[in-house]
């Protein structure tokens, strides 16, 4: 299994593979301050919405072992080290879930009887018995999620995937590599198209590599390809990740899933999605409540280091789109498939989650403004 991100407690260190360096090299980042988690996120080191909970799980940890200051201390310095992990990525809301399980747990530690120091050396142990919780619970949703999906594909379908929803993208297995994962664990045999999703490539950066070494059938195309497969009737199925699945079935993911989606249904094909508990955000119900984040344009005006537009050309960089519930024909969670009507689905299978999970709702951006 890939190793996304792991603490080692001999060394005290998170370890994170440099999703920024592959395929072409395979470098650990070892962090061992809550900043250098907060940048591993916001550069995309570690990137993924259930790996980002994670990776902000363990960042919570950091900043309480690194703390030795007074009470009166702890009191500014703890919001401020939960507002620098919140501010690293809008739109997964995994990562507000994560957060919202270690204030929990944190405050819950402050409350015990004692000295400050002793109910500070709890809260330490415990956030870290938490964030190795939530890693090692991802990965078991995420192979409940790959065993569900994997009684819908069939032997000699061909499938679509968009961006990277695998071992990377999580504490391991992936959501929608998961299911290709499982089925070829059960000998099914299938191929995959791998979208190269722009402008960051994860597609051909990431699902590409992970898909090699497990040994999958899996061919790259540009994004701009998938139609003219459809068309030719060459596939059967397209599955995705999701960053925030709302009440209602709005599903925000990795810019490019929306189109792929709207081909799906003209051409008959059925949209997958494939998510975890902890990626419903039954606090919303409309997609545009979810905020998307914008991303530098030099990532549009370029292609990997190389310069491929005018220096100062104006860019729409959203790193996100939504897709609508009328597109998704099922969403293969832990918990099983959830099928249309999608808010009456999620609303029976995934209550008693977190209900106040992300940052303030704004409108998505204006591609007109
Ligand atoms: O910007 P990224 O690479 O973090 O976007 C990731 C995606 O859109 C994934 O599809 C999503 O997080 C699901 S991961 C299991």
């Amino acid at each position: 299994m890939i190793d996304t991100i792991r603490y080692d407690p001999h060394l005290e260190v998170v370890e994170i593979l440099d999703q920024t360096k592959l395929p072409l090299e395979k470098i650990v980042l070892r962090c061992t301050t809550e900043g250098e988690i907060a940048h591993a996120i916001k550069s995309m080191q570690i990137r993924g919405a259930p790996a980002i909970g994670v990776a902000a799980a363990y960042g919570v940890h950091l900043g309480l072992h690194r703390f030795t200051g007074t009470e009166e201390a702890f009191a500014t310095a703890w919001p401020e080290l939960l507002d620098l992990l919140r501010s690293t990525r809008p739109t997964a809301v995994n990562l507000f879930w994560a957060l919202q399980r270690l204030e929990q747990v944190v405050e819950e530690a402050l409350l015990t009887r004692g000295e400050f120091s002793e109910r500070l050396a709890i809260a330490r142990q415990r956030t870290l018995k938490e964030a190795d919780a939530i890693r090692a619970e991802d990965i078991e949703m995420c192979k409940a999620i790959g065993r569900c999906g994997a009684d819908f594909l069939k032997e000699g379908e061909t499938w679509i995937t968009h961006c990277n929803a695998g071992a990377l993208a999580t504490a391991g297995y992936g959501t929608a590599l998961g299911v290709f994962r499982a089925a070829h664990e059960r000998g099914t045999r299938f191929r995959v198209f791998v979208d190269e999703t722009r402008p960051l490539l994860q597609g051909s950066r990431l699902t590409a590599w992970e898909l090699r070494e497990e040994g999958i059938d899996a061919t790259l195309i540009c994004d701009n390809m998938a139609g003219s497969l459809m068309a030719a009737g060459k596939i059967q199925g397209v599955v995705v990740g999701a960053d925030r699945i709302t009440a209602d079935g709005f599903v925000a993911n990795k810019i490019g899933t929306y189109p792929l989606a709207v081909l799906a249904r003209y051409h008959r094909v059925p949209f997958y999605v494939a998510a975890p508990a902890s990626t419903f955000d039954l606090s919303i119900s409309h997609g545009r409540q979810i905020v998307i984040e914008e991303r530098h344009p030099d990532e549009v005006r370029s292609f990997g280091a190389r310069p491929t537009a005018p220096i100062e050309m104006p860019v729409y960089n959203p790193a996100f789109d939504v897709t609508p519930p009328e597109l998704v024909t099922a969403i293969f969670t832990n918990v099983g498939a959830l099928k249309p009507p999608l808010g009456a689905s999620i609303r029976e299978r995934m209550t008693g989650l977190p209900t106040r999970p992300g940052p303030q709702a704004r409108p998505a951006a204006d591609p007109a403004a």
